[in-house]
């Protein structure tokens, strides 16, 4: 189950801070989505706001930025942010967005998002009932057909499927595969919701670490302390020592390398039903 109470001030600053896997990931979504200046705008699960505030910028005066997130911590450091008027950040899930009427959004973006949310049927309900006609939704999320594949499961599952791990820790629980989607799954979610697909594709990301232990704090932070949580407590410090010597094991040149498969995807509300 997603634990959205296990996050701290310090996971927060560490994300604000380690972020740049999705802050790049989220720069080309912004790219496919071309934003026009006066548009409104709503980034679900904004996080700290490093994101939201680069679109507020290009909005002007006219256009709006809301950016909303469950973790008081990272509402915390948005709101706390340098923004301009146009920019606000509050409290809020992706499967509640009642405090916004209907057909009122231009462009609605969940960067990094997606696979965090329980009830994605409802979330997507929602989405469609702000949208303008004609508006847009774009997100990134983990590729779950190809999760296994990325640098975090191969190194965590080598450890986890060790004694005494292996005995205790069931490798399919990371509580965000068990809720990520495939890209078929994505687009069968968007036709549920009566959304146009424009542009469904999975890419390879990379991304360079300076150690294990950054990369570790990376994911706790990223995963607001879900990252082990399906390790038994009496075990966890044990396997995030031995997770991050595992990484520091495939240091080359000062760095390690980190890679995931990323889905990009965008889908218009179509401009009559
Ligand atoms: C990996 S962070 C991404 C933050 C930001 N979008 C970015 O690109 O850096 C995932 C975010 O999703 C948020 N989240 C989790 N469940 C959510 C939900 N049901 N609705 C909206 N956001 C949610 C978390 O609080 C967290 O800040």
């Amino acid at each position: 189950m997603i634990q959205l109470d296990l996050d701290t001030r310090l996971l927060a600053e560490n994300y604000d801070e380690l972020s740049d896997y999705q802050f790049d990931n989220g720069r080309r979504l912004l790219e496919l989505l071309d934003i026009r200046p006066n548009s409104r705008v709503l980034d679900i699960g904004c996080g700290t706001g490093r994101l939201g505030l680069l679109v507020a910028e290009s909005l002007g005066d006219d256009g709006r930025l809301i950016g909303i997130d469950p973790l008081p911590e990272r509402i915390r450091i948005a709101c706390s942010k340098k923004a301009p008027a146009n920019a606000r950040f509050q409290v809020g899930v992706g499967e509640d967005l009642g405090f916004l009427d209907c057909e009122s959004i231009d462009v609605v973006f969940l960067s990094a998002v997606f696979h965090w949310i329980a009830n994605k049927e409802k979330a997507l309900r929602e989405i469609a009932r702000v949208l303008k006609p004609g508006g847009r939704i774009g997100l990134t999320t983990g590729a779950r057909e190809l999760a296994r594949e990325a640098t975090y499961r191969k190194i965590t599952d080598r450890v986890l499927l060790r004694l005494p791990y292996n005995k205790v820790v069931n490798i399919e629980d990371y509580v965000f595969t068990r809720h990520g989607v495939t890209a078929t799954q994505l687009v069968q979610h968007f036709l549920g919701a009566k959304l146009a697909v424009q542009s469904v594709d999975i890419r390879k990301r990379c991304k360079y670490f300076r150690s294990g232990m950054e990369i570790v704090d990376f994911l706790e932070s990223s995963t607001f302390g879900n990252y082990l949580q399906h390790v038994p407590g009496n075990l966890r410090e044990d396997a995030r020592r031995e997770i991050i010597l595992e990484f520091d094991s495939l240091k080359a040149g000062g760095q390690v390398e980190f890679t995931g498969f990323t889905i990009f995807a965008v889908a218009e509300k179509p401009l009559v039903d």
